[in-house]
């Protein structure tokens, strides 16, 4: 089976009105991509983002009329809002598998594999975590996470507790059990990466040595970690710099991710009355900071 795809670049106050027309003339679904390069790193909860320019892409069945769809639309708006109308055929797939094609296994610091359901790699001196990270961020592929894999695999972490803190896909808690750490404590404001890391967990066998859950209720909790792992945003981390330390024994390891090279200053200062982050390692645009407290 085939779809329509119709889609258009509008100007940041047209977009919800394109694709709220989009839907009125029968889209399936109906999408928001960055027009132009305008990262937006970590949207709240619930909010969608809008860019200045942004693509509305709709999805319609073969049946419908591309040309009346366009004509409709571009009468409710001034010419100079909408630009760069395309039209497509898609073949149908599974569409959440679709992004698949591109995750291949991953290997970090010649210890650790990280490999997509069924291409797992087995292979001497080496721990295979097999991932399928759902809706939850956390493959490997992104810089930050590759990063702390990266550490991650370099350490002695066996008889250790780790705390994964904003764990996604729980790629890093999981990954820390593989590596021999006795237990693991994920911990996220998003629900469905607590549902993620937990099927992660099951995946991988290390479910039995994995809590995961949201901050309130590890709050609750007086964990005292060997080492902490943050893989957030700049904001957020040096927001929660006091809680986050104190996570950590006396002589226990922080690593934090997420945090673009111009705002490493800002973070180092955030942590000093607490902890030195004094080790800095960049991968493209994005550093990880590591320190002990002591
Ligand atoms: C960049 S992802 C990292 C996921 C995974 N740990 C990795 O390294 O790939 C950041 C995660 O932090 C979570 N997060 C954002 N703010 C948080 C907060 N204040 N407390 C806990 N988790 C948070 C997000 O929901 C998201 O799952």
């Amino acid at each position: 089976m085939a779809w329509l795809q119709i889609s258009v670049v509008a100007d940041q106050q047209a977009a919800h009105e394109v694709a709220d027309l989009f839907t009125e003339l029968g889209a399936l679904s109906v999408t928001y991509m960055d027009a132009e390069d305008e990262p937006v790193y970590e949207p709240a909860l619930n909010e969608t983002v809008i860019w200045s320019h942004t693509q509305v892409v709709a999805l319609y069945e073969m049946t419908a009329d591309p040309v009346l769809i366009k004509h409709r639309i571009s009468e409710s708006f001034q010419l100079s809002r909408l630009r760069h109308w395309e039209f497509d055929v898609i073949n149908d797939q599974v569409w959440e598998r679709a992004w698949m094609e591109h995750y291949h296994p991953m290997k970090f610091a010649d210890r650790l594999w990280v490999c997509p359901t069924d291409q797992e790699r087995y292979e001497k001196d080496t721990v295979c975590l097999t991932l399928d990270p759902g809706l939850a961020f956390g493959t490997g592929t992104h810089p930050t996470t590759a990063l702390c894999l990266d550490w991650l695999a370099r350490q002695n972490l066996r008889g250790k507790t780790i705390v994964d803190f904003g764990c996604g896909s729980g790629i890093l808690a999981i990954a820390s059990l593989l590596l021999g750490a006795e237990n693991a404590y994920a911990v996220d404001i998003d629900p469905q990466a607590i549902t993620a890391t937990q099927n992660n967990a099951e995946k991988n066998k290390v479910q039995d040595k994995l809590i995961s859950c949201l901050p309130e209720q590890f709050a609750a909790s007086d964990v005292r970690a060997n080492v902490v792992v943050a893989n957030i945003l700049a904001k957020p981390l040096i927001d929660m710099a006091s809680h986050i330390s104190n996570l950590l024994i006396i002589g226990g390891q922080l690593v934090l991710s997420g945090i673009l090279a111009e705002q490493k200053e800002d973070v180092v200062a955030g942590y000093n009355p607490f902890i030195m982050l004094n080790c800095c390692v960049q991968q493209e645009e994005w550093v990880r900071l590591a320190g002990t407290k002591h």
